[in-house]
């Protein structure tokens, strides 16, 4: 396992659009391991593929004692909205309040290509609807009200 470098907002990785995985091989493993490695080290609360330069569909969230690896993903239901404080370990230094759904359920696969469903609200729901927009070159300084330095 390796700690992998987090870009910084700014490259233009950030930015792109990242591929369906179809791999769920060691390849995906080792990726899967090193991007936990890496969050536990920045201390953040989740991690997509695309802030460690690799564009494929994969994020990793943690929150309190639950921690998901989701690949492909997919948000099938929002409702409600929540109001609150976001960060992002490739936007260094900065945090501000971004509208969220306050409810989310998410489908995706899991590293060996098993399908499951989680049901999230809360916090949770905010780190799955932050990462999953990483996926799409979205970064949460595009929807904060007013970008603030820590
Ligand atoms: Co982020």
């Amino acid at each position: 396992m390796a700690i992998r470098n987090i870009l910084q907002i700014g490259d233009p990785t950030l930015r792109k659009k990242s591929f369906e995985v179809t791999d769920f091989g060691p390849k995906t493993h080792e990726l899967l391991d090193d991007m936990k490695q890496t969050l536990i080290k920045a201390d953040g609360c989740g991690l997509a593929a695309p802030q460690v330069g690799v564009l494929r569909r994969i994020f990793i969230v943690w929150v309190d004692d639950n921690y998901f690896e989701c690949i492909n993903p997919k948000i099938i239901s929002e409702k409600g909205s929540q109001r609150g404080e976001e960060g992002c370990l490739s936007v260094k230094g900065k945090h501000g309040i971004v509208t969220r759904p306050n409810k989310v359920i998410v489908s995706a696969q899991d590293r060996f290509g098993k399908p499951f469903t989680v049901k999230a609200s809360g916090l949770m729901a905010r780190a799955f609807c932050h990462e999953n927009d990483h996926l799409d070159g979205i970064i949460y300084v595009d929807k904060v009200e007013e970008l603030q330095e820590n």
